[in-house]
């Protein structure tokens, strides 16, 4: 048996659970010749409303663990909050670990927006960070940033993803709490005054696109993340030499070459995987990662974040 090459070991990816899937998705469409393995830290999401300390706490140990037991060449952090939270200290930790990570993409935005009027949606953790403060800083005058942290959003679309037609009560909470937060922000749509550009600033806000869009309008651009940090992570593997060629990982089919972790319940992630990326359930695992002094969330006294 040859020895694995750098070039042939696989990418990390994480995120609070399901949301960073989204981004998966746009990774292996950009990178078909590449390994993936993807940490849902399901057992321990929400991130959004936790604070820095308990994100940064996940962050090192997820990274810690994919480089440990998975030999990972390169880490993509899937999920905006983490990114907000602990990006500066992962890079200053791992200083030889090539690292991209994702901001809401107010910049593509702007370049698109009309009206000039551009809608923001993230968790509260993002959206209060001072590096979030930074980049809107950067951009406040080229339009107007009308800016809305999501309490519980994620939270209840990790909760519908079980199921292929999630349950009328997890469906509806989705939608209630859209409704709530885009119902805030003022009008949506491609008249002057109106938002016609909304930013989706969290990975698990793709998957309630559907419902987003009915609320806001065929009219309303929506912007995620996905194709941009899977064209800087192809950019970054060609600078660093860490590029699979195409004859690399060639011998395993596609769905051998992504491997799926979550820390909490095995089925969500399943569904979510069959349901948005095609991938059988072979694919997908449970890994412990523990934190010492963090609880995982089914050994918490109360379950559900406060809304
Ligand atoms: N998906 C994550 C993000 O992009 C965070 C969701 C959460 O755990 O609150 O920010």
């Amino acid at each position: 048996m040859t020895a694995e090459t750098t070039q042939q070991r696989p990418i990390g990816v994480f995120d609070s659970g399901i949301g960073g899937l989204s981004v998966l998705r746009a990774l292996q469409a950009e990178l078909p010749h590449e390994r993936f393995v993807y940490v849902a830290d399901s057992g321990y999401a929400p991130y959004g409303e936790r604070g820095d300390p308990y994100v940064a706490a996940r962050s090192h140990a997820i990274t810690r663990h994919l480089q440990a037991r998975h030999g990972i060449k390169a880490l993509v952090v899937a999920c905006n909050t983490a990114t907000a939270a602990a990006i500066h200290e992962v890079r200053t930790q791992c200083p030889d670990l090539p690292l991209v990570g994702l901001e809401p993409a107010i910049k593509p935005a702007v370049a698109l927006s009309r009206t000039r009027r551009i809608g923001v949606i993230g968790t509260r953790g993002t959206l209060t960070s001072s590096k979030f403060a930074l980049l809107l800083g950067s951009l406040q005058s080229q339009a107007d940033f009308v800016v809305q942290p999501c309490d519980g959003l994620a939270y209840a679309i990790e909760q519908s993803t079980e199921h292929a037609a999630p349950p009328l009560s997890e469906a509806s909470k989705v939608r209630a709490l859209c409704e709530q937060y885009l119902g805030a922000m003022g009008a949506f749509g491609t008249a002057e005054g109106c938002i016609d550009t909304l930013v989706l600033g969290c990975t698990h806000y793709v998957f309630a696109e559907e419902v987003l869009r009915a609320l806001v309008g065929d009219g309303v651009r929506l912007v995620d993340t996905g194709e941009p940090v899977a064209r800087q992570t192809r950019r970054l593997l060609e600078a660093t030499g860490l590029l699979a060629a195409a004859d690399d990982n060639a011998a395993s089919p596609s769905h051998e070459r992504v491997q799926l972790l979550t820390t909490g319940a095995l089925p969500p992630l399943q569904a979510a995987a069959h349901r948005w990326l095609q991938l059988p359930v072979s694919c997908c695992s449970t890994a412990a990662v523990p934190t010492p002094g963090v609880l995982p969330m089914d050994q918490m006294p109360n379950r559900a974040p406060a809304q």
